[in-house]
């Protein structure tokens, strides 16, 4: 078994496109020769396609930040998994904590989204996180099961290939608080064992747990080292060229 590290990059909501542009441009150099591990950006909808074309042919892969279940239809302000393909894109981040957060996202919707994306063949990274009071209240592991059980509720071993679960403590995003390598890789080892009871010990050894949280290029050795730790899944510092170049780079 061998699990190729992933580096990825949330831009959640910043830069236009003139900036998005700079951004995709910029890490080209830094990272053309990295074949190592598997590096991918998310910028905003509306730039999808102008990045795709910044990136087109390289080492760099193209998300959606999010996407709806219908192909197609009256459904004001939403984008189908064919549209992202049709921009250029191969993976979709679903179920983000602040998408459950702010925008009323509930396991089921994940799973809704999650069974369209596959559908069409786009990679889905599925989120999944405790708020600090479910930590604080002993409940994390419980929270995860129901998020992994509700998240992939009808989805079958054979699409395992494409599908990267991010665990992200939503405590630990944005706050500059990441989990300590010892809390990260206990819950790592925890959605790993879960998927082995659900699926099987094949899926589990290959399925790719990124984490989320206050990543930089100063807590990244510790965090990618640990045994279930396959990547990073990063907000903040996926914003600038260096920060994000570095992180690619010291796995
Ligand atoms: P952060 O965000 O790296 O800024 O904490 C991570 C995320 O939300 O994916």
């Amino acid at each position: 078994m061998s699990r190729v590290p992933i580096i990825a990059g949330n831009w959640k909501l910043f830069k236009t496109s003139k900036e998005a542009i700079e951004l995709a441009s910029g890490l080209l150099p830094l990272v053309k020769n990295k074949s190592n591990v598997e590096i991918i950006i998310s910028p905003v909808f509306t730039v999808l396609e102008r990045v795709s074309k910044v990136i087109a042919g390289s080492n760099i892969k193209l998300a959606a930040q999010d996407c709806f279940w219908e192909e197609e239809g009256a459904f004001t302000g939403e984008v189908s998994p064919s549209m992202l393909l049709d921009a250029g894109c191969s993976h979709v981040i679903i179920g983000h904590s602040e998408r459950r957060q702010y925008f009323g996202e509930t396991d089921e919707t994940v799973n809704k989204k999650l069974k369209a994306a596959l559908s069409k063949g786009l990679t889905v990274i599925l989120c999944v996180g405790e708020t600090l009071q479910e930590r604080e209240m002993g409940k994390t592991f419980d929270l995860l099961q129901k998020q992994l059980k509700g998240g992939l509720s009808g989805i079958s071993s054979n699409s395992f290939d494409k599908i990267i679960i991010a665990y992200e403590p939503v405590w630990a995003i944005g706050t500059g608080k990441t989990a300590t390598d010892q809390q990260a890789e206990e819950v790592h080892a925890f959605i790993r064992s879960e998927i082995g009871s659900f699926y099987s010990s094949l899926v589990a050894d290959n399925i790719r747990i990124l984490y989320g949280g206050s990543v930089k290029p100063e807590n990244i050795s510790g965090l990618i080292s640990q045994k279930n730790i396959d990547g990073a899944l990063v907000g903040g510092a996926s914003l600038q060229v260096e920060s994000f170049a570095a992180l690619v780079n010291a796995v």
